[in-house]
């Protein structure tokens, strides 16, 4: 019978990501309301390096339609574009990086409301950032890509109130990890209906990706 994990419950301390991603997916979550919502598969933990090798992380918002049905990160339309931006340097994520998300359950807005994601809540945020811990802990990453608003705020908190436009192509070290941000490619298509806005993001983005593969290059 599936236990999942409950919010008076101690957070189970995983000794590997496959131990953590098995224990979410198998038992699942109910730290926050996300793990309750009925129309979803489950948590939705990691893709690409899970053996941790790469010591490279990418860290995004939450999954999405598909990656809930798929139950693996950046699966939809917007980790599809996030393949072609980094394959356009040589980089390919799912070789190159230990993938997941800020929140590992999918906000789900029910059909009819006209968006069919929700940005996740603070508290949800919150509730899920000790897996994010233990994934950084057991990953050691020297190298952090954060997707967007929500995962700079989530992982890097003295960074929250800040523009992604002031944000994007930094590069931060902290304790022995250096974090690079970018502008999340969701948001990319969602500037789709504005081309002005959509072309800045693009080559800022254009900009941004080639930054990184120098980086990693001095890695
Ligand atoms: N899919 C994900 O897994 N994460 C995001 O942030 C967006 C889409």
């Amino acid at each position: 019978m599936r236990q999942p994990i409950q919010l008076a419950d101690p957070i189970p301390q995983f000794g590997s990501l496959v131990q953590l991603r098995a224990k979410l997916h198998g038992d699942g979550c109910q730290r926050c309301t996300l793990g309750f919502q009925p129309e979803i598969n489950g948590c939705c933990v990691s893709r690409g390096d899970i053996s941790g090798n790469t010591r490279r992380m990418i860290i995004g918002e939450a999954p999405g339609k598909e990656e809930d049905a798929k139950r693996s990160p950046f699966t939809g339309p917007a980790g599809r574009l996030m393949d072609d931006i980094f394959r356009c340097v040589g980089l390919e994520p799912e070789r190159d990086f230990y993938l997941g998300n800020v929140v590992k359950c999918r906000p789900y807005l029910p059909k009819g409301s006209g968006k069919e994601n929700f940005t996740p809540k603070v508290e949800q945020q919150k509730l899920c950032r000790p897996f994010i811990d233990q994934e950084i802990r057991i990953l050691q990453p020297k190298l952090i890509v954060l997707l967007g608003k929500i995962a700079v705020e989530n992982v890097l908190p003295e960074l929250k109130g800040q523009t992604m436009g002031s944000l994007r192509g930094r590069v931060i070290k902290k304790e022995d990890i250096t974090y690079f941000i970018m502008i999340h490619p969701a948001a990319i298509l969602h500037a789709s209906r504005d081309p002005d806005l959509e072309l800045q993001y693009k080559q800022q983005t254009w900009d941004d990706i080639r930054a990184l593969k120098i980086l990693m290059e001095k890695e």
